[in-house]
């Protein structure tokens, strides 16, 4: 469905009812493409996660106290790079606005409000932006009603480039302003002078009680913590995104509890570094094994999960943990290695050895005997030479996590490693990510393999986008599961016993 064709620039039209009087949103989260994304090393190895290019377009925007005349009936549209954070960010900044009235375009050709939320982790995906946004001139010299807005990790750090290279932007917000996206929005449509440039370094972004505007009824994203308090000498993150703040326990409840109430049955905490949750809030008032106790006791709430672990902050009680609360806490755990040599691992300053990354996978797999592992690579880091790639598979080989995301190094402006030469000439990047991209998939085809027989507890996404007949889900461990059944099962839990295996997905039928 396609929002109103004769939405204006005018906020003052259509009218909310008219809004609402749209069909409901179709379920645009495609699961599989979510796979390709998140589990395919080799699909698009400079995204970490999927390009989310839509929002299944809400007609309701919510009518009420918080609509804003200066917003209500504006056709948006959000494309989001990077990461989970940056969906969270998206959907709470989409909620935000929906509250004040906006709908939402599946094509861009219709938005009156064009949103980038961008990332930085490698040159690449900021180049995508910078390409997008060029793309965008002759637009707007022809509409000059037609807003454009750029948001996130991009902004936050090079907000002031991007207001000089492309002065015909609107609106420039950085990571700790998102929740002002609203007020930000309000001035330029009053006249502020443009582009409205808004990256202060404020410590916390306050979402307070908006309702994010998902793109999967039954799966939500939470953010945890904000920021990163550790200094990997590739990553810009830090930099970004700031040092880290940890949400309180009951605010993470509360926003829990609302995501149930609306047919959430799935939460994946998020944090850079989630086994650090609540160190600044005093570890004994919060931390993650007792933030899953308390998600375990919400009532609805059949599903938790969480993302990133750091190899050298798991402690055991996690894991024990993670085995007492199987019933909802999902036995699945990112932990990347991001390398198998010890000489590079130090001049990433990643804090561990190969040595203490395997005896961490050890004791998780003792404790948790379940969990299932994936893990971060990156090829080519400065000075890596044959010998130490040759750690990293050997890694790879011992650990067998179930999926793996790799990359190639890209030197990150501002970063300590930027000082250190990128030696490693980009044809052999490009090998070495082939080549623990492919060893990679070999160990997922032969982990899958070994869950024929088994019954997987599968919750239900929906029907597959290829084929309409079968449904898609998730099993306990994250893995895909394709089985045949009607659209009915969409949001509900299913047992399906497995027949068949690919690298990336599962088969089977009911049980
Ligand atoms: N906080 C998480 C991940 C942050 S960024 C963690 O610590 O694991 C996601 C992934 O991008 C990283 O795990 C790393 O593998 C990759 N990455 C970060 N900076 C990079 C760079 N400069 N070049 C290539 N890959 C990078
Ligand atoms: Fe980046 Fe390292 Fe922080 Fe992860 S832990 S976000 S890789 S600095
Ligand atoms: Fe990218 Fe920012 Fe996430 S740099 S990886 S969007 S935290």
């Amino acid at each position: 469905m396609k929002h109103e064709k004769n939405a204006p620039n005018s906020p003052a039209a259509p009218t909310l009812a008219q809004l609402a009087a749209g069909t409901p949103p179709p379920n645009a989260f495609d699961p599989v493409a979510e796979a390709r994304g998140l589990e395919t090393p080799d699909k698009d190895p400079d995204l970490c996660g999927p390009e989310g290019e839509v929002y299944a377009p809400d007609p309701l925007a919510l009518a009420g106290a918080r609509a804003h005349p200066l917003i209500a009936g504006t056709a948006v549209h959000l494309v989001t790079f990077g990461c989970q954070m940056n969906k969270y960010d998206s959907e709470m900044v989409a909620g935000l606005l929906n509250e004040r009235g906006a709908g939402f375009v599946e094509d861009p050709a219709e938005a009156q409000l064009l949103i980038f939320n961008t990332c930085s982790v490698r040159g690449h995906a900021e180049d995508r932006v910078y390409g997008r946004l060029g793309a965008l001139k002759a637009r707007k010299r022809r509409d000059p009603g037609f807003l454009i807005a750029v948001m996130g990790c991009m902004a936050q750090k090079e907000g002031e480039h991007i207001a000089k290279r492309f002065p015909f932007v609107d609106l420039i917000v950085g990571t700790r302003q998102l929740h002002e996206f609203g007020q930000l929005l309000t001035r330029v449509r009053e006249g502020a002078k443009t582009p409205l440039v808004a990256i202060e370094e404020k410590p916390d972004v306050q979402f307070g009680e908006t309702v994010a505007r998902r793109e999967s009824k039954e799966l939500a994203y939470l953010t945890v913590t904000r920021g990163c308090n550790k200094r990997c000498t590739y990553c810009v993150v830090p930099y970004t995104r700031g040092p880290e703040v940890s949400r309180p326990v009951a605010e993470i409840l509360s926003e829990a509890r609302r995501l149930v109430d609306d047919g959430v049955a799935e939460i994946m905490l998020l944090g850079q570094t989630i086994d650090t949750y609540g160190y600044d809030l005093g570890r004994d008032k919060a931390n993650l094994p007792l933030l899953l106790k308390e998600l375990h006791d919400v009532k609805g709430l059949e599903r938790v999960r969480f993302i990133t672990s750091h190899p050298e902050e798991c402690q055991a009680d996690l894991w024990r943990t993670m085995h007492d609360l199987g019933d909802k806490v999902m036995p699945f755990i990112h932990m990347p290695a991001q390398a198998g040599s010890d000489a590079v691992l130090r001049r990433m300053a990643r804090g561990y050895t190969r040595a203490r990354y395997l005896e961490v996978v050890a004791e998780a797999r003792k404790l948790c005997p379940e969990i299932e592992i994936a893990s971060d690579w990156i090829v080519g880091f400065s000075g890596e030479s044959d010998a130490d790639f040759a750690q990293s598979l050997s890694l790879l080989d011992e650990v067998r996590p179930q999926s793996s995301y790799v990359f190639k190094y890209s030197v990150r402006e501002g970063t300590p490693a930027q000082r250190l030469p990128d030696d490693v000439p980009e044809d052999i990047k490009k090998e070495r990510h082939r080549v623990l991209s492919e060893r990679q998939e070999q160990i997922a085809l032969e982990k899958n393999r070994e869950r024929i027989g088994v019954v997987e507890r599968v919750l239900v996404q929906g029907p597959s986008k290829t084929d309409p007949g079968r449904l898609t889900g998730r099993s306990r461990t994250h893995r895909l599961v394709h089985f045949a059944g009607g659209p009915e099962w969409a949001g509900r839990f299913a047992d399906v016993k497995i027949t068949g295996a690919t690298a990336l997905s599962l088969t089977g039928e009911r049980a």
